[in-house]
């Protein structure tokens, strides 16, 4: 069936491709990782990564979505006709509802704390007064439940009005003023008396905090970072065009969104070292550390609405790609119309979301393999879903596509040329380095 909607150039591609990527992995967990994990040679790990694992498995996704021009379902079912390959399919579509679920809730957080920042909220003076505050917003049933809500509105309403009119236009809008934002946050952050320290932390490596679970930690947050594993990069292929430079464009997104989790760190670091605290708070290093730090720098509380309104654009623009997997699924598997595959998704991520934002409240008491809900869709998308959507894909581009059909997508049918040894170097990545990463991440996950 030929394709109604689709992006509208190349820019449009790449800009959604990188609203897709740049979220709240960029904002909130880059940053507290680097801040766990030593902070240069994390950063220094996690460039290795992404140059040599990650962009191998943005790039099979590419030639999957972009070749078949298909919802991730229909893609394997095009590309491997008759095989179970489709079933790879499956296991996106359900990867992307559970991330989905749970990254509504935290989405949801993100519009709680921009309202408390515009209402002058975080004055208050001590640490621990932000620590009750970011209890009370992850344990409170009624507000997670409202804000995860208000926040999967807002996502199904840009899904809703297309890939062209809804998602490419967002994303045109939502980008640029999420980086000159982040931008004005750094700037703020450098000008504080003794933010050297915070740069050293981010720029000179430590070795010694070096550990075989810091490798991992770094290829599992690239794979997050990069919207990989859950078919989101194949979906958002498919409606690119067949004339586009898929090398550059991936490697664009993966260096645009380098380069935002690294300027997120240079937002965050310098003021946390600034007010004399420590960068290893985990978790809470966006939600209890900044609003503290915010809450005592001149202009902070200007700051603090930026960084938490920038958290939420860049929310949004990676649950629209979620979302849409979801929904190009439905219209195509089951030809029902962009309406009806918008409502059903949204009844499904609801009940799902629901679950999520209540774990930590009324449904604390319910576990699933000792975690709570939340916890354990969090747990089962990151080593198994996603982990395993993106092992299916590069074992499929690097095992089950043709060296031919591969070649002549990478290279839009002989319109860029590489030379022989670089085609060759990219295919042997996707054939083996890829997978044994990837498979190390679900092995050291799952046990
Ligand atoms: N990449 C996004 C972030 O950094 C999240 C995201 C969007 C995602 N689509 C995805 C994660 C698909 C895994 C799979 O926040």
């Amino acid at each position: 069936m030929a394709r109604q909607d689709g992006f509208g150039s190349s820019f449009g591609t790449l800009i959604a491709l990188i609203g897709s990527a740049v979220g709240l992995g960029n904002l909130w967990r880059f940053p507290y990782l680097v801040g766990t994990n030593g902070g240069a040679a994390f950063i220094i790990i996690y460039l290795i990564c992404v140059v040599f694992l990650c962009l191998p498995g943005m790039i099979s996704e590419f030639v999957i979505g972009r070749r078949s021009q298909q919802d991730v379902y229909g893609a394997f079912k095009v590309l491997a006709p008759g095989s179970k390959w489709k079933y790879a399919g499956l296991v996106c579509v359900l990867g992307v509802t559970t991330v989905l679920s749970f990254y509504c809730v935290v989405g949801g957080w993100t519009i709680d704390y921009l309202i408390k920042a515009i209402g002058m909220k975080f004055s208050v003076a001590d640490q621990g007064a932000f620590n009750n505050i970011f209890t009370s917003v992850s344990t409170s049933s009624t507000k997670n439940t409202f804000y995860m809500l208000i926040f999967l509105v807002c996502t199904c309403a840009v899904v809703l009005m297309g890939v062209k009119n809804g998602i490419e236009k967002c994303n045109k809008v939502m980008m640029p003023v999420l980086f000159v934002l982040l931008i004005v946050i750094m700037v703020r952050s450098l000008t504080l008396p003794g933010s050297g320290e915070g740069m050293k932390f981010l720029f000179k490596p430590d070795w010694s905090k070096v550990t075989t679970s810091t490798v991992i930690a770094a290829l599992g947050q690239g794979f997050f970072s990069l919207s990989l594993g859950c078919g989101t990069i194949i979906t958002y292929a498919s409606y690119s065009n067949k004339k586009d430079n898929l090398f550059k464009t991936s490697g664009l997104t993966a260096l645009a969104d380098t380069m935002v989790a690294i300027l997120a760190s240079i937002a965050i670091m310098p003021s946390v070292f600034s007010y004399g605290i420590s960068p290893t708070q985990g978790p809470g290093l966006a939600f209890v550390t900044l609003p503290y730090v915010f809450a005592n720098m001149p202009f902070g509380w200007l700051m603090g609405i930026l960084f938490f309104f920038i958290m939420f654009i860049a929310a949004i623009s990676s649950s629209i790609s979620l979302l849409e997997v979801m929904v190009a699924y439905l219209i195509e598997e089951f030809k029902a119309n962009r309406m009806k595959a918008t409502l059903l998704s949204f009844s499904v991520v609801l009940i799902l979301g629901t679950l999520c934002a209540l774990s930590q409240g009324a449904l604390s008491g319910v576990h699933i393999f000792k975690k709570n809900i939340f916890d354990f869709f969090d747990f089962i998308s990151a080593n198994v879903l996603m982990t395993g959507g993106g092992l299916l894909a590069v074992l499929f581009v690097g095992w089950r596509l043709s060296k031919k059909d591969f070649k002549d997508e990478f290279t839009s049918s002989g319109k860029y040329n590489y030379s022989p040894w670089f085609l060759s170097t990219v295919l042997l990545l996707i054939k083996y380095l890829a997978p044994i990463g990837v498979a190390l991440i679900m092995i050291n996950g799952l046990i």
